[in-house]
């Protein structure tokens, strides 16, 4: 069985800027080398590329565009990919798309051998997501996000209702979730509920310590 995946989003965050960025993708790498566990990092655009080149570790954008040619300032998925990354975060809920939107990413994310964690707000769209087949479908109920209030304590049945749901619109589909992920226990729950990693964001970038952080995360697997 593969590792779990555990996904740092930087989000716009300040602390996710500049050396400060550089400094939590270090942490990223030297826990993953001590742990096994997968840690991926999705940085600001800016640092895509340097990251990709600089850290032995899975570097995700936080969005795609399905564009190519004279489209002024969006990503596309070609991009991403030239500059080196795993794959893309898609339909993030600080960064919403239509469904016809969804499909067109998740389909440019595999046409450019990209990984697409395509995020959703509960197991119905977790299940409609499914539906394109991306690599993973990440639920965050959006009301928890960046709440310190852990989705795998406030709401565990959403958690379990997408895997469920999601496992049988297409069984190959891994499932994350995301919201108020702070510590070892958040994530093995997760895991015991049949999901295959977590999409964290303020408990890591925003800390004083990220590698401590990132090292109780993994603690428990
Ligand atoms: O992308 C992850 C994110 O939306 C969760 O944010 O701050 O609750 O870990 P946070």
């Amino acid at each position: 069985m593969s590792s779990p995946l555990i996904l740092v989003n930087f989000k716009s965050y300040r602390e996710g800027a500049g050396n400060n960025a550089g400094q939590i993708a270090e942490a990223a790498e030297i826990i993953m080398q001590e742990s096994g566990v997968t840690i991926g990092v999705a940085p600001q655009f800016v640092e895509l590329h340097p990251f990709c080149k600089h850290y032995e570790i899975p570097v995700y954008a936080q969005h795609i565009d399905a564009v190519e040619g004279a489209f002024t300032g969006r990503i596309p998925a070609f991009t991403v990919r030239a500059a080196g990354c795993t794959g893309s975060l898609i339909n993030h809920s600080e960064r919403r798309l239509t469904i016809a939107d969804i499909e067109a990413c998740v389909g440019a994310a595999k046409f450019n051998h990209l990984e697409s964690v395509v995020c959703t707000n509960n197991a119905a769209v977790s299940a409609a997501s499914a539906a394109f087949a991306p690599t993973y479908v990440a639920v965050e109920p959006p009301e928890l996000i960046g709440s310190g209030i852990s989705v795998a304590k406030a709401n565990p049945d959403i958690i379990r209702n997408s895997v469920e749901a999601v496992k049988r619109v297409n069984p190959d589909v891994m499932v994350l979730c995301g919201a108020g992920i702070q510590s070892g226990e958040c994530v093995k729950t997760a895991i015991d509920l049949g999901a295959s990693g977590v999409l964290v964001a303020s408990s890591v970038v925003k800390a004083k310590d990220p590698e401590a952080v990132l090292r109780d995360l993994v603690s428990l697997l």
